[in-house]
């Protein structure tokens, strides 16, 4: 749902075309500005207003989407223009770290303006699809104040008035994606490593595959909750002997087919260093607390040494 309140777009990229083509598309007053201007030609036939500077843009209305490049172009654009910003909104999409999230809003609303800060999980063709999520943080009033307008761009997902989340969970969320393509490109490597068989249809089988693992994630994400609140003990399992011979399998796969098997080989040492650790079994919050930089298993609790229980069973026998 849109309403009569005019935004502007600051960046006519890839992604920033798509959000003001969607605020268009919508029916809401938009006003596009780019550095490089010809990038807006198309938005102004659909009925953009172009805005021949910074300053015009960011005048032009109450709302401000930012998406450029990178942190360093969105203070590079918006700090001629910090003397215009009092009493108006900039919503921020530009991806970017929490701490920059928090320089910005910190920077932002000591001119006297509001800021939300946004993460897009969407791509151009996606935006105002029901693929498209967004998430923000930041005040939770601001949120309310420009939902509607934000619900055009795609599901617009508040997390919350700490501004470094929609940043935070940007990013952990791109992890999980950067590592599956990884785990694609390994796969893929090993799978046509001989003359038989095309990636096309390993990949068939792979996905296949990783659809029905992605569905046990929840039941993880349950035990690393369960575990921080109450110390619960996990009960989906397994041996660290059974995970670290089924490691050593696909790493020892890996070199005979001509794969470098250099990051499995990284998981393989921090599954021996739970074993050196003590732990006989390990399961999801054991796994996300050995990557925790600062004392990653400090505060955990004790490892225990003891009889392993099995596989996805309760491991009576040593922390998970
Ligand atoms: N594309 C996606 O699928 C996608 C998905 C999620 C999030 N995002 C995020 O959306 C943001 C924009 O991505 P995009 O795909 O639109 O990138 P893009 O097509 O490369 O566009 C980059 C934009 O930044 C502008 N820019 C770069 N440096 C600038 C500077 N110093 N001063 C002013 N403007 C500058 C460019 O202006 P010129 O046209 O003049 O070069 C252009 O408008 C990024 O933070 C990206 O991570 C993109």
């Amino acid at each position: 749902m849109s309403n009569n309140t005019q935004v502007s777009v600051l960046g006519l990229g890839e992604m920033g075309r798509a959000l003001a083509a969607a605020l268009l598309a919508a029916g809401q007053p938009t006003t596009v500005w780019n550095r490089t201007a010809a990038k807006g030609d198309e938005l102004v036939a659909r009925g953009a207003s172009r805005a021949d500077s910074v300053e015009a843009a960011v005048t032009a209305g109450p709302v401000v989407i930012v998406c450029l490049l990178d942190h360093g172009s969105v203070l590079e654009t918006l700090e001629p223009v910090a003397g215009q910003l009092a009493g108006r909104t900039v919503v921020n999409l530009t991806t970017g770290t929490p701490a920059q999230a928090e320089e910005l809003s910190a920077w932002v609303t000591g001119h006297g303006a509001d800021f939300l800060a946004g993460g897009i999980m969407a791509i151009p063709t996606t935006v105002a699809t029901p693929d498209a999520f967004f998430l923000y943080s930041g005040q939770q009033r601001v949120f309310d104040a420009h939902r509607d307008v934000l619900e055009v761009l795609g599901e617009a997902r508040y997390l919350g008035a700490d501004t470094g989340l929609a940043s935070l969970y940007d990013l952990a969320l791109l992890s999980g994606m950067n590592l599956m393509f990884e785990g694609f490109h390994h796969a893929v490597a090993m799978a046509t490593s001989r003359t038989e068989g095309t990636a096309a249809d390993f990949t068939g089988l792979l996905v296949r595959w990783l659809v029905n693992m992605a569905r046990v994630l929840p039941a993880f994400a349950a035990e690393v909750d369960a575990e921080r609140e109450s110390g619960a003990e996990p009960r989906l399992v397994q041996t660290l002997d059974l995970q670290i011979a089924a490691m050593a399998n696909i790493v020892d796969a890996s070199r005979a087919a001509g794969v470098d098997p250099a990051h499995l080989e990284l998981s393989l040492a921090g599954l021996r260093d739970l074993l050196g650790q003590g732990h006989v079994v390990a399961g999801a919050p054991t796994a996300v607390r050995r990557l925790r930089l600062a004392g990653p298993m400090a505060g955990s609790h004790v490892a225990r040494t003891g009889s392993p229980s099995g596989t996805h069973g309760n491991g009576g026998g040593g922390r998970g």
